[in-house]
């Protein structure tokens, strides 16, 4: 009895302890430390909203966006502004006019450094090389499934072997063979569009056909779509996006994992049976390849393996199947965006519709489309880079600092979180003039990296640095490929059901997707 009422003592008492014990490392970790980065930052000066505990201030971010997309929204198509960053960044715009275009806000308990100013920008990345640069941890969880360890993740040293690995798969040559391959799906789709049409349907919801075209040219550049099982992995990666879409709603929130555990297992099971697929791919390539050239990117990543096989110079199976899935997420809804938005911006300007099909008439013909004519359309270029501009796909870059960085006189410390407002930047009277939300592809005739912005820091479509998209002269040659073929055979004009609503979800889309009417030539 007396032995018992002991240990009962001792183990409750042992309970307690683990209790507090837990209770005080929840308490350093989410609450503590951060006030103690967050001490640390607003000692260099810089300012921001007042967060709460635990949200930070994901409330008034969601508050803020909600109300103002309902208005917004019922506008109808009359009024298309391309004036979006309040709309699409509500708060980040009214935060701007109180704290700057540099600042603090906070993601659950996780502090976030806002930089809308390029030239801060340039100073803080000046001194820091590509493989010192994190990504977010705190959004690492929510990407996992999608990016595993492939590029977009990694950091340090692996960061450097895996670009050092994925950059010849890149190079012109290998487009080149890769430019036949995307010439199929965008006929697949026009001929469904013309179909649509002969039936009396000209209002086409031309968002959704291109993401999946899109879908279909990474999937075929990519691993090999018209490989066994390589249908199977396209369809499995469509979806995930779909069960992981709008799922990353509490970033930075502790244990924000947990409130939708469903999602989370569903796309661990889909990403492991993707892997698994994928796997089965490269083996079997493996086993079967005759020495026959490559067509794709994970051929050209399994060839460059073995000329350069050193060890610690080539990536391992596991390595690959994250690269692949990378080039699929990474890869296809960007270019879809880049296509669709262009596609809103012809049919409002039918000016630079004929202009563009006047280029594609002297510089492509009647010749097939060939990855070195391509670079003759120029217009085309300009056309692109307004597009990306005005309504970048990507809205945002994000880092993490590795080390103490130093900007001036302000030190921001090992660990800070950065979001670079991309839209922002974009759309800046100050760096781009008083012209800045018109659509203007001539400003990039003369100065075709730049558009005649004041600042190299202030157009980054693909971000920055050494971490810069390394698959934006693929994007250029499917984006100039499938244009050509879309203009040579329809006109495109706006649909009285279109409304102007651009929005984040992850990337910057048409809310209501795009409806556009089509007319063949
Ligand atoms: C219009 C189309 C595209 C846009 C707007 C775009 C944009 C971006 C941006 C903003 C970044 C981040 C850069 C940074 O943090 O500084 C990035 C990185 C990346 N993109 Fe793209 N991208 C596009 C197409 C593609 C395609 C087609 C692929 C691959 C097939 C691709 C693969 C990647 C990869 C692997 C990275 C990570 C690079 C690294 O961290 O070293 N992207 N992209
Ligand atoms: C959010 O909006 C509601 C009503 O619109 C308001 O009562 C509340 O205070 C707002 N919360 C924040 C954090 O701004
Ligand atoms: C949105 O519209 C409603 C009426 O349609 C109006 O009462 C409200 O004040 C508007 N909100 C904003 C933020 O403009
Ligand atoms: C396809 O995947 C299955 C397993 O899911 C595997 O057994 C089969 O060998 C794969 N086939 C090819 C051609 O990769
Ligand atoms: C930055 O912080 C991380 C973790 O807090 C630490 O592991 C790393 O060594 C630090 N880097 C430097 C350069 O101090
Ligand atoms: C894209 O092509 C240009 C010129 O053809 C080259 O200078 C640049 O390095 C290429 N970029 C990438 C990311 O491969």
């Amino acid at each position: 009895m007396g032995f018992f009422k002991l240990s009962q003592a001792f183990f409750s008492t042992a309970m307690l302890a683990f209790l507090l014990y837990v209770f005080l490392r929840l308490l350093f970790s989410c609450w503590i430390l951060p006030i103690r980065a967050y001490r640390k930052i607003k000692k260099n000066g810089f300012g921001g909203p007042t967060p709460s505990f635990p949200m930070g201030n994901i409330r008034e971010m969601k508050n803020t966006s909600s109300k103002i997309n309902i208005n917004y929204s019922s506008l109808g198509s009359s009024v298309i502004s391309h004036d979006i960053h309040s709309t699409v960044f509500p708060y980040f715009a009214r935060w701007q006019k109180s704290h700057g275009k540099v600042f603090i806000y906070w993601l659950g308990t996780e502090p976030f450094l806002y930089i809308a100013e390029p030239e801060f920008l340039r100073k803080m990345s000046s001194g820091v090389l590509g493989k010192s640069w994190g990504k977010s941890n705190v959004f690492k969880h929510d990407r996992k499934p999608m990016f595993g360890s492939g590029l977009v993740m990694v950091e340090g040293d692996d960061w450097v072997r895996h670009r050092h690995v994925i950059t010849p798969a890149f190079s012109p040559p290998n487009l080149k063979a890769m430019a036949r391959l995307m010439v199929e799906p965008a006929a697949k789709m026009l001929e469904r569009w013309a179909t649509l049409i002969n039936s009396g349907k000209p209002e086409i919801d031309v968002e959704r056909e291109i993401t999946t075209m899109a879908g279909e040219i990474i999937a075929r550049t990519g691993f090999g779509l018209s490989y066994q099982n390589g249908s199977k992995v396209y369809e499995k990666l469509r979806a995930m996006q779909i069960t992981l879409f709008n799922s990353n709603r509490y970033v930075g929130v502790p244990f924000s994992k947990w409130i939708c555990p469903k999602k989370t297992l569903e796309a661990k099971k889909l990403g492991r049976e993707i892997d698994q697929l994928l796997l089965s791919i490269i083996d079997n390539r493996r086993k079967s390849w005759d020495g026959s050239p490559q067509i794709d990117l994970l051929g050209f990543l399994m060839e460059g393996n073995r000329v350069d096989g050193r060890v610690g110079k080539s990536l391992t199976a596991r390595e690959i199947v994250d690269e692949c899935k990378t080039f699929f997420f990474a890869g296809h809804e960007t270019t879809a965006l880049a296509l669709t938005w262009t596609l809103l911006l012809l049919a409002m300007h039918p000016d630079w519709q004929s202009q563009l099909r006047e280029e594609i008439r002297q510089v492509i013909g009647d010749e097939e489309i060939d990855y070195t004519s391509l670079a003759g359309l120029k217009k085309m270029g300009w056309v692109m880079n307004e597009v990306l501009r005005l309504y970048s796909p990507a809205p945002n870059a994000q880092r993490q600092a590795r080390e103490d960085i130093k900007v001036d006189n302000l030190v921001i410390p090992n660990g800070t979180n950065m979001w670079i407002d991309v839209v922002a930047m974009h759309h800046d009277p100050a760096i781009w003039g008083d012209d800045v939300n018109e659509f203007r592809p001539e400003r990039f005739k003369d100065d075709h990296l730049y558009g005649g912005c004041k600042h190299k820091m202030g157009f980054l479509p693909f971000g920055f640095g050494g971490r810069m998209c390394i698959g934006r002269n693929l994007t250029m040659m499917e984006y100039k490929v499938v244009l050509t073929l879309m203009l040579t055979r329809f006109s495109f004009s706006l649909s009285s059901s279109y409304r102007h609503s651009p929005s984040i979800l992850l990337s910057l889309r048409p809310r209501y997707g795009l409806p556009l009417i089509v007319q063949p030539l």
